[in-house]
């Protein structure tokens, strides 16, 4: 028999809600049926215990720090695959066979082009334009150069997401290009996947990148692990964009967007920043922490919305660190800063008593940079790896039956009816008033691409 759950009002009336059982025994009300019988809905700001949605691709648990995409740990697939058969895994639901992968990573190969037309459309852009802003537009421009039929086959679906997946990581190495005034680098059908977006970010007219194994896959790690975390702040925003059934460039330019922000992907550039702050200040970190704990301001790349123990991918990305800049003439001063800071934190109670622990912010940006990924760059490093995971959640909307539009309803708290007022008979009131002179456009600031600095809100 299924589970109810039975919800009493003080008036004594009562309504039973089935409860809904997860793949792992999670459980959940399903209140879709409330409002027609009690005239109530829920109210859960920032969706902080909404689950908007059933998804079998990938298993989260916070208090015990596990993460897994279609029940493979995060940490195996880190280690031992790569970020092209992830990919493959987050899509499809099983690890690809040897014919498959080489499949995949043909199509991949064939769709790594954008069309040259599309080129002229960098020349556009201010020099200095971050790369997230072209990436964002380039992206929804692809709807206009590759368009989408309305109900797309098999075949055509597979090589909507080949498109994106090749293009999001060619577009950003373009991006890079632009920013630094440096002519592009085509893709080579020589290379796979990571080599390929190494290559054309760093090789030149004028020198051959020479790849390092053990950079590619650094970065492989890097891109594997952001590829999915379920509901997300961008994956919401590409399930929400994608239930309109827009087309699928504008729903990934939707998540880009998304991302963009500095709560989201933006915080493992404001790790590096706070790290460069001790490094520079001679501090040993303590400052920070006091700062951090009299609440002006956060430890950066600390606490978790979802993880209340260490984030799983914290603990791969510091491993990692300890083997990148181990190296001979990789070390990095701000890794033993991160790890004393991280010493610190986790023996103060401040921290302890909060659940507080590094996130998978807190050694990615080191990881990056030892590669030589510029500061700026890094949330596009981050939307690369994301592009699967948004696509995996895509795809697994259109093929639900049961999948309609997504419209949350709100709470009204405004003002009461009212009726109009004639212009010449209305009180002045304070807010809503912009001078003339103030609509005027902003002229674009310049700005440093290595030395930008962000704050993570
Ligand atoms: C990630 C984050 C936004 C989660 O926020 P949240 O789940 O809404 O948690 P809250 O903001 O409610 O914080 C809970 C408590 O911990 C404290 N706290 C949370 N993160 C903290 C941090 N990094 N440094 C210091 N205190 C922190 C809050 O001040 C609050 O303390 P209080 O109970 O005394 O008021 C938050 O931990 C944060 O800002 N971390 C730093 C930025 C970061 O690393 N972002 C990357 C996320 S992957």
């Amino acid at each position: 028999m299924s589970e109810t759950a039975t919800l009493r009002f003080a008036s004594g009336e009562e309504i039973g809600l089935p409860v809904f059982t997860g793949g792992e025994g999670e459980k959940a009300l399903d209140i879709e049926k409330l409002r027609a019988a009690t005239g109530m809905v829920t109210l859960d700001e920032a969706y902080l215990n909404t689950a908007s949605c059933r998804s079998a691709i990938t298993y989260l648990d916070g208090e015990k720090g596990i993460l897994r995409y279609r029940g493979y740990p995060i940490e195996e697939l880190a280690e031992k695959s790569r970020f092209v058969e992830v990919a493959y895994l987050l899509m499809y639901g099983d690890l690809p066979i040897a014919s498959q992968l080489d499949d995949f990573s043909a199509i991949l190969n064939g769709s790594s082009l954008i069309h040259e037309d599309m080129r002229h459309f960098f020349l556009a852009f201010p020099n200095n334009a971050h790369p997230m802003s072209l990436l964002t537009t380039m992206v929804a421009s692809l709807s206009a150069f590759y368009p989408v039929p309305e109900n797309p086959t098999d075949e055509e679906e597979a090589q909507i997401i080949a498109n994106l997946m090749s293009q999001v990581r060619t577009i950003s190495a373009f991006s890079y290009k632009k920013f630094v005034g440096e002519p592009v680098v085509y893709p080579s059908h020589k290379l796979r996947f990571v080599e390929n977006f190494l290559n054309m970010m760093f090789s030149s007219p004028v020198s051959n990148y020479q790849l390092d194994p053990d950079i590619v896959k650094a970065i492989e790690a890097f891109l594997i692990i952001h590829a999915d975390h379920e509901q997300n702040c961008s994956t919401s925003a590409v399930r929400i964009a994608g239930s309109s059934l827009a087309n699928v460039y504008a729903v990934i330019s939707a998540g880009i967007s998304a991302l963009w922000g500095r709560r989201h992907g933006g915080a493992n550039q404001a790790v590096v920043t706070m790290l460069r702050n001790i490094q520079q200040s001679g501090d040993d970190g303590r400052r920070f922490l006091e700062a951090a704990k009299s609440k002006d301001s956060r430890l950066m790349g600390f606490g978790h919305r979802i993880y209340k123990t260490h984030d799983p991918r914290a603990l791969i990305m510091k491993k990692l660190c300890h083997r990148i800049l181990g190296k001979p003439g990789m070390s990095d001063p701000m890794f033993d800063i991160a790890m004393r800071l991280e010493e610190a934190a986790l023996s103060d109670d401040y921290f302890l008593s909060r659940n507080l622990y590094p996130n998978v912010d807190f050694y990615s940006g080191l990881i990056l940079k030892a590669a030589g990924i510029p500061f700026d760059m890094f949330t596009v490093l981050f939307a690369i790896g994301r592009t699967p995971g948004w696509l995996a959640h895509w795809r697994e909307m259109r093929h639900d039956a049961n999948n309609r539009i997504a419209r949350p309803r709100q709470i009204y708290t405004g003002p009461a009816e009212r009726f109009y007022v004639p212009v010449s008979q209305r009180e002045k009131h304070s807010v809503g008033v912009m001078r003339r002179s103030h609509t005027k456009a902003l002229p674009v600031a310049p700005r440093d691409l290595i030395s930008s600095s962000m704050d993570c809100g």
